[in-house]
């Protein structure tokens, strides 16, 4: 496996590989990389000929007040778990080499979903992660890329970007992979102190609750959000939101479920560490 940090030796590595007909996929990653990760990388090497694992902090997804700094940062680590699971290059680039001229005055927003969910509380993150995405796309001209459900609204965005701007790519959404306890696996996880950790299953048994009450018949969007909400204050949280939206448009839903396909959102906070997960009605 090779480490790459400049676009253009990027370029010339998969430019080959790509006149043999090889198909190329890619798993955008910004480091620390967990099992949540692993799960993306097995998915890619099993699909396509090649993987490429990106492992780039962009700084443009993140606000001012945000963990950019405290991020986790251990490229050498997770090229040897990229490795082992048969990733045939990581591309580690610097901020510099991926902006140049400083943040980018050409962005990818959508101007719908943008402002919703995680991005009613993290002003500018998602036109950060859609800039950062294309980039990505267009620079290793993948054939496939990888993205986890864990972060719903940014595959959900992700998917209508390709969509929208005929970017010749195959989204593959990828399963939460959760600790034994239902903790959904995320880099953050790493900031929460052993008690914060028992208590930010609040979310995923708030979310399950959920689920039980709506496959038992629950309809009432108000109910479904309030067993979410009183599970994470239960166990200490502080939710930032809760909502149920539909699966096919990301709008929030009110009142009463229907025939259309659910998922609830959730954002709350552990001690000073943010989490998020979600939950399908189906
Ligand atoms: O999900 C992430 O880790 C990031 O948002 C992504 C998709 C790698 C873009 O920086």
């Amino acid at each position: 496996m090779q480490i790459i940090k400049s676009i253009d030796s990027l370029r010339q590595a998969l430019a080959p590989l790509a006149k043999e007909g090889k198909r190329i996929g890619l798993v955008p990653t910004m480091g620390a990389l967990h099992e949540g990760h692993g799960a993306l990388i097995k998915a890619s090497v099993s699909e396509c000929d090649v993987t490429v694992v990106s492992v780039f902090l962009n700084p443009i997804q993140f606000g001012k007040n945000e963990d950019l700094d405290k991020y986790p940062k251990r490229l050498e680590a997770d090229a040897k778990l990229a490795e082992s699971i048969g990733a045939d290059f990581v591309f580690a680039p610097s901020v510099a080499e991926m902006y140049p001229d400083g943040d980018p005055m050409t962005l990818v927003r959508d101007e719908q979903l943008e402002g919703m969910y995680c991005g009613a509380y993290r002003p500018g993150h998602f036109r950060g992660v859609l800039t950062v995405v294309s980039k990505l796309f267009l620079i290793s001209g993948a054939n496939d890329a990888f993205f986890g459900e864990k972060d719903y609204q940014q595959v959900f965005l992700i998917e209508r970007m390709v969509k929208d701007l005929n970017f010749n790519i195959k989204i593959h959404r990828v399963k939460i992979v959760r600790e034994e306890s239902g903790l959904a696996r995320s880099s953050r996880n790493e900031y929460l102190t052993e008690e914060e950790r028992a208590q930010a299953l609040g979310i995923y048994n708030g979310l399950k609750a959920a689920k039980a009450a709506y496959e038992a018949g629950e309809r009432s969007v108000l109910k479904i959000r309030d067993i979410v909400v009183k599970s994470i204050v239960a166990a200490r949280g502080v939710v930032q939101y809760v909502e149920v939206a539909s699966q096919k448009t990301l709008q929030k839903c009110n009142g009463a479920l229907g025939e259309e396909k659910a998922v609830i959102l959730a954002a709350a906070f552990f001690g000073k560490t943010r989490l998020i997960d979600n939950m399908e009605l189906n």
